[in-house]
């Protein structure tokens, strides 16, 4: 079967370097032989997390998120940097999506065993690194197998002048290198034969 990866940026900002950088990773992980679907947090909005907003009803994005995890078999982030972490909107997300499915289970069953890319983009010195950090454990938290490599893309104003465009060839080496790692991966937990 093929092996189909979930590719978004932690930012909805139109002009968002982390989501110009997506599709760099997203060549990488299909130059490895995945198939990678890319979606906008835009398309999904949600409140900030409620349980009074949960209980009198499950956000239909929440749903919809879900339905798209259990689809695919890992996801790529580019995430920001805020105040040395991961933006609010990156955790919202994945708080929103370990809450029970509408079949019944909790989400968090959906992210176990999944494989993870990470990787961040700040026009400061570091690139946001320190955001990968957090979001690294964070997501070890929900079950979900981060491959080592990641990438920080510091100067994205001048690195990032457009989507898909890295100019630093060895940061763009990088950033493909993170995606294919994660199909590489998702291939060997899958128990498939990589069909390269
Ligand atoms: C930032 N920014 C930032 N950058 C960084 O490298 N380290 C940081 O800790 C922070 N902190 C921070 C906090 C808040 C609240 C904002 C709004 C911004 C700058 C940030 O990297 C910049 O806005 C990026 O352009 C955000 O990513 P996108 O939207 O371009 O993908």
């Amino acid at each position: 079967a093929q092996l189909r990866l979930l590719a978004f940026a932690g930012s909805l900002r139109r002009e968002s370097f982390n989501r110009r950088l997506i599709p760099v990773l997203a060549e990488g992980a299909r130059a490895a032989g995945a198939e990678v679907s890319l979606i906008d947090l835009r398309d999904y909005p949600l409140p900030v997390y409620d349980g009074d907003i949960e209980a009198a009803g499950m956000p239909e994005n929440v749903y919809r998120l879900q339905d798209l995890l259990a689809e695919h078999d890992g996801l790529l982030i580019s995430t920001p940097e805020y105040n040395g972490s991961m933006p609010a909107l990156v955790k919202n997300t994945l708080d929103w999506i370990s809450r029970p499915t509408e079949p019944g289970p909790s989400g968090t069953t959906l992210f176990r065993g999944k494989v993870a890319g990470i990787v961040s983009a700040s026009p400061g010195p570091l690139g946001g690194l320190r955001s990968l950090l957090v979001l690294r454990d964070a997501l070890a938290k929900l079950g979900l197998v981060v491959v080592p490599q990641q990438v920080a893309v510091g100067q994205a104003g001048e690195r990032l002048p457009e989507t898909g465009m890295l100019a630093d060839e060895r940061l763009r080496a990088g950033v493909h290198g993170v995606g294919a790692a994660v199909a590489e991966l998702a291939f060997r937990l899958k128990g498939g034969v990589d069909e390269r």
